[in-house]
């Protein structure tokens, strides 16, 4: 199974069914209104993260839960078909975690998740700290409890694996997952929760890097801006210019090809212009995981 010429990258993070309504006007509180479509797709920030970084070409491995209910192995198939490693994703009695979306006619998205199998995630085992310290890269988010999540980078840690955080859903971070992130990647959102400081990404980088030493701040259309303790004045990376129809998961998108580049050893700008490319790619079309290009796509 082990193929040394791949870049291995391990996920710590959530799995959950997207249940989407396509709705013209998002009902309010106790008003009931007609859809016109319903479906259910696959997704879960860390599940998307590891079928994007497994598109773009690393051999991944996913430490997770699914439940017992009708979604639990469509979770896991579509992990398995995306060539993700889920031997050490567990299978918890009970209900899979799920996101209930609401996306009105200008695609504006109304969202409850209920974590599910994702909240059973409260420690790892000896087998999943294994599969972080083989790893060039952890990728985490915030669906798992924070306990799960904090003791993944500090394993990460010990062993020299650099650690990629996406602090969503936003929230404020404990200062011992700071402490133990080496590549912090929030949207525009997300760093205006964490900073207090919004319409500002410049500011919002220098903010963070109190932090941690490396930001990425995504600015969806606009690209995103990097900034490092060693090169503090933040550097803007262009998205290309392309006309979106779903920006669905292109954060999850842009994320997973960036960890690929990374632990390829690829230089910060180049990398950033890859993932660019990448997120570029998933907008054109419709879906999350569905969208994520593969990597002959993204060096095209
Ligand atoms: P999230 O999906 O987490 O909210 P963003 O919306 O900031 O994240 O998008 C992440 C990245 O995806 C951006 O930095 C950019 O590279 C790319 N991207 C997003 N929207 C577009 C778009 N409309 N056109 C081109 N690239 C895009
Ligand atoms: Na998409």
């Amino acid at each position: 199974m082990d193929n040394p010429g791949m870049t291995r990258i391990t996920v710590l993070g959530s799995t959950n069914m997207d249940l989407v309504a396509y709705v013209t006007t998002a009902p309010r509180s106790g008003e009931t209104v007609t859809g016109h479509e319903f479906r259910t797709i696959p997704g879960g920030k860390g599940a998307n993260q590891a079928v994007a970084a497994a598109r773009a070409g690393a051999e991944v491995a996913m430490i997770g839960a699914v439940g017992t209910d009708e979604f639990g192995d469509r979770l896991r198939a579509t992990l398995e078909h995306s060539g993700v490693d889920i031997d050490l994703l567990r299978t918890t009695e009970g209900p899979s975690g799920t996101a209930h979306i609401v996306v009105d006619r200008d695609g504006a998205n109304a969202i409850v998740v209920i974590p599910g199998a994702n909240g059973s995630v409260t420690s790892l085992s000896h087998a999943d700290r294994a599969m972080i310290a083989e790893a060039r890269s952890l990728l985490i988010q915030l669906e798992l409890p924070m306990s799960a999540v904090l003791e993944g980078a500090e394993a990460a840690r010990r062993n020299g694996v650099r650690t990629i955080l996406t602090p969503a859903p936003a929230r404020p971070l404990p200062p011992e997952l700071l402490a133990v992130t080496d590549l912090l990647v929030p949207n525009e959102h997300e760093a205006a929760t964490l900073t207090g400081i919004s319409g500002d990404p410049e500011r919002a980088a220098a903010a963070l890097l109190a932090h941690v030493p490396e930001v990425v701040i995504t600015l969806g259309a606009r690209g995103c801006l990097y900034a490092s303790r060693a090169q503090p004045e933040p550097v803007a990376v262009l998205a290309p210019p392309v006309t979106a129809v779903d920006t669905t998961g292109a954060g999850d998108t842009f994320v997973g090809a960036l960890a690929v580049a990374l632990a390829e050893g690829r230089p910060m700008m180049d990398a950033l212009a890859w993932a660019s490319s990448a997120a570029a790619l998933s907008v054109q079309r419709p879906g999350a995981a569905t969208s994520m290009p593969y990597r002959a796509e993204i060096d095209a």
